[in-house]
């Protein structure tokens, strides 16, 4: 082979090396740029799910509109104005069924021919927003048949609406002081049993929110307007706008600005914003206060030291003499002295003053379950004769505990 023989097989070999390589790294980015896109894809997966909340129940980060969207994937429903207009009967003064600090609250039918109650929120502010966007992201992620079921919302430029599950017997409070609903000559005619399967159920309604979600929920604004009655009038908890989430840990608490309403807010929280599960604990006794007495919280109308529920009450409910002066007169003849003494215990105990002496709410619910269960089995007998029921673990704790 002459010279330029070789020399052309020579360039033949380096023209194939060179091809050979070329293509090994075209082939190998290739194989790099899709390993890099299986990669991604599983990260953002995975950052999905837990947005989505796959732990369950609550996290910890601030609310936002991002999440709002997540809740829609959780079954909420997003109406236009105008469908809730229509719903409503373009908002209707006859329509409305109540109305409070977030605004009017109105009863409508929605397309599937569901009663809905829509409430309008109209406040302008920060408040009333954190209250929306806390009320959605929180209905969203809670399920309890004692908490108040959101149906969905709308949320555009101009207007903030929130749709409920239509709760036919409205708030406690209108049942328990119809005098001050305007209703009727001003007697309850909440029955004693339904007072205490109120009570039960409202406080399966908070045990769940504490206890059974991670981090706990308080609520922040328990009270009676906020327990709203079925058909049946068995109960849920309403209003999650003001809630927050609590820590986790024993003994801890999260400090916020003083929210709430008068007369139901803890008074550790109210003098150092100190928030803790306790402070609802401190608002449920007030209700169940309330059911005993058939007083509101606060009333400036009362004659002196007769004012403030709590005040007043506090000394009487562990003294079993006083006690019978304290129930609501429109409960005569309902309840034995035992039943009487044993929930006035449990307010006892809800509404001390040093917030680790307070019960948790499963305390309660143990409690106030045998007293409701024997209720039932007493009417259906028509008897009501003897109790000879075990002590709740909370009347249990008030013989230790000196008030
Ligand atoms: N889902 C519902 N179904 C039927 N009636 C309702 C429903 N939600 C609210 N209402 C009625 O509207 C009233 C006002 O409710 P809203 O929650 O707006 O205010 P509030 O609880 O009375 O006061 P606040 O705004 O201070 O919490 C209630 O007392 C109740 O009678
Ligand atoms: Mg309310």
């Amino acid at each position: 082979m002459d010279e330029s023989g070789e020399y052309k097989r020579k360039e033949s070999i380096v023209l194939v090396v060179i091809v050979v390589i070329a293509a090994i790294s075209l082939v190998s980015l290739f194989l790099a740029f899709s390993y890099y896109c299986y990669i991604r894809n599983k990260v953002a997966k995975r950052v999905n799910t837990t947005e989505s909340g796959g732990g369950g129940g609550v996290c910890d980060r601030e609310s936002g509109f991002s999440e709002i969207k997540l809740s829609v994937e959780k079954g909420l429903h997003v109406f236009t104005f105008k469908q809730l207009h229509s719903a409503t009967g373009g908002f209707g003064k006859g329509n409305v069924v109540g109305h409070g600090g977030f605004g009017a609250v109105y009863k409508g039918v929605i397309s599937d021919g569901r009663k809905v109650a829509v409430k309008l929120m109209d406040r302008a502010g920060k408040q009333g927003e954190d209250e929306f966007e806390m009320e959605v992201e929180l209905s969203g992620r809670l399920r309890s048949p004692y908490l108040l079921a959101l149906i969905g919302y709308c949320s555009d430029n101009n207007h903030k609406l929130l749709v409920y599950e239509f709760m036919p017997n409205g708030g406690l409070q209108g049942h328990l002081y119809p005098a001050h609903a305007g209703s009727n000559n001003g007697t309850s005619k909440l029955d004693w049993e339904t007072r205490l399967r109120i009570a039960l159920e409202a406080a399966k309604g908070l045990e769940y929110l504490h206890e059974q979600v991670s981090p706990p929920v308080i609520h922040r604004d328990f009270k009676s307007s906020n327990i709203l009655l079925d058909r049946n009038f068995h109960a849920k908890i309403s209003d999650f706008g003001l809630a927050k989430l609590g820590s986790d840990k024993a003994g801890c608490h999260v400090s916020t600005r003083v929210l709430g309403t008068q007369g139901y807010v803890a008074p550790e929280y109210a003098l150092t914003g100190h928030l803790t599960t306790k402070s609802d604990v401190y608002s449920y006794g007030v209700v169940l206060l309330e059911l005993l007495t058939g007083r509101v919280p606060v009333d400036s109308k009362r004659a002196p030291g007769e004012g403030v529920l709590v005040t007043w009450a506090l000394p009487r409910l562990t003294d079993r003499e006083k006690v019978v002066q304290i129930m609501d007169p429109a409960l005569d003849g309902q309840y034995s002295m035992k039943e009487a003494i044993q929930v006035a215990a449990i307010a006892a105990m809800c509404v001390q003053s040093e917030s680790d002496y307070r019960p948790l709410m499963a305390d309660v619910v143990q409690s106030l379950v045998p007293l409701v269960k024997r209720q039932h089995s007493a009417s259906r007998v028509a008897s009501c004769s003897s109790f000879h029921g075990t002590k709740s673990p909370v009347v249990h704790a008030l013989d230790k505990t000196t008030l």
